[in-house]
């Protein structure tokens, strides 16, 4: 923090309250006071600006910083924004000295968490929702060797995270939260949940392909997932690749290509005559893509050109040709 600059106001200006806005007050301090283990400060009968009753409720984090007021979502438009005031980005920012122990609490009190954790430059940082649905980031210190705790830049960001060994295998039940945290956080645009998380639920439920869809795990925690669904080229089943993605804090250090590879082999194991995607060739060219056009596959969408590419497999056979067509949830994307 800075040193104090003398201001117009007299002295310290802290910041003293932000509203939430939320269904049910008894719920919501049970929240924060039973899993973020908050202070319920104020909790006092009062009114409306125009007479009728209320209840003032506070909320402070123990550090005794701005406090949050929990207001009972009032009229049609309050409850609208009850979980999205912050129209679905990130809205408010938690820091604590264990970070590990924070996770373990939200964990272990179901709180749902949407970006795993990862490291950057600032700390060690995981996203999750609160009782009314709006996103927090749970910040904690970098690990060691990865920059100050004060907040200085860490001399390498995008260093993979060291860790256990690295395990590819399919897709289970138990993954589907993990994956779609990976899919929010490797596509995150900033505005809002990407359309990659919510196409893997989609396709789960029309064309997927289970035995070639995969998780990267390591330390028991997914990494990165792959999914493909059942596309064709006229009357030809094929392969649709994607979305494929890799938690941001251990993109560069070989989990697409391990996904990619242990997919690829399935397919061809599994008498698949070829996998589409629509992507980077600087990438995928790696793993034996070349654009579709070259044997005779026409993109979805001729605009995509070269980014849409194909690797065929021992089952292809050149007479395998014409437009491919997707599994019909990216219709919808
Ligand atoms: C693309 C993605 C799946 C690759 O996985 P990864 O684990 O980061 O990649 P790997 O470690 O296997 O490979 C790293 C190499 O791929 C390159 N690479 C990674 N993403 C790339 C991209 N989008 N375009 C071109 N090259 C890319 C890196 O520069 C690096 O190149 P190098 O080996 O020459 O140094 C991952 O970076 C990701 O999730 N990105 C965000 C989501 C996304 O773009 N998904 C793909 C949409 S088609």
């Amino acid at each position: 923090m800075s040193d104090h600059r003398p201001g117009p106001y007299g002295g310290l200006v802290p910041l003293e309250l932000t509203s939430l806005i939320v269904d049910d007050q008894d719920e919501a301090i049970a929240f924060f006071v039973d899993v973020l283990d908050f202070d319920l400060v104020e909790d006092e009968p009062s009114t409306t600006t125009d007479g009728r009753p209320k209840r003032w409720v506070v909320v402070r984090p123990p550090d005794g910083g701005a406090g949050l007021l929990l207001a009972a979502a009032d009229g049609d438009r309050q409850v609208a924004a009850v979980g999205d005031q912050y129209a679905g980005r990130v809205g408010l920012f938690l820091r604590v000295d264990d970070f590990d122990a924070a996770h373990e609490r939200l964990t272990a009190a179901g709180v749902e968490i949407v970006r795993p954790a990862r490291d950057e430059p600032y700390g060690r940082v995981l996203v999750f929702t609160d009782i009314a649905g709006n996103r927090w980031d749970l910040l904690g210190p970098g690990q060691v060797g990865d920059g100050e705790e004060d907040g200085s830049p860490a001399a390498e960001p995008t260093t993979p995270a060291a860790g256990g060994p690295l395990l590819v295998r399919r897709e289970r039940p138990d993954d589907v939260a993990a994956v779609r945290a990976i899919h929010a956080a490797a596509f995150e645009r900033g505005d809002g949940e990407p359309p990659e998380a919510g196409l893997v639920d989609a396709l789960r439920l029309d064309g997927w392909l289970p035995a070639l869809s995969w998780v990267a795990e390591r330390d028991g925690v997914v990494v990165g997932h792959n999914i493909c669904s059942r596309g064709r080229v006229g009357d030809t089943p094929c392969v649709g690749l994607g979305p494929i993605g890799v938690a941001p804090g251990e993109q560069g250090g070989g989990v697409g290509s391990a996904l990619m590879l242990a997919m690829i082999g399935a397919a061809d194991a599994t008498g698949e005559p070829l996998i589409a995607l629509l992507g980077d060739p600087a990438y995928y060219r790696r793993f034996g893509f070349v654009a579709s056009t070259e044997v005779g596959i026409e993109p979805p969408d001729a605009r995509w050109g070269h980014y849409f590419q194909v690797r065929t497999l021992a089952a292809w056979v050149p007479a395998i040709r014409g437009r491919f067509h997707y599994a019909a949830p990216f219709d919808d994307v």
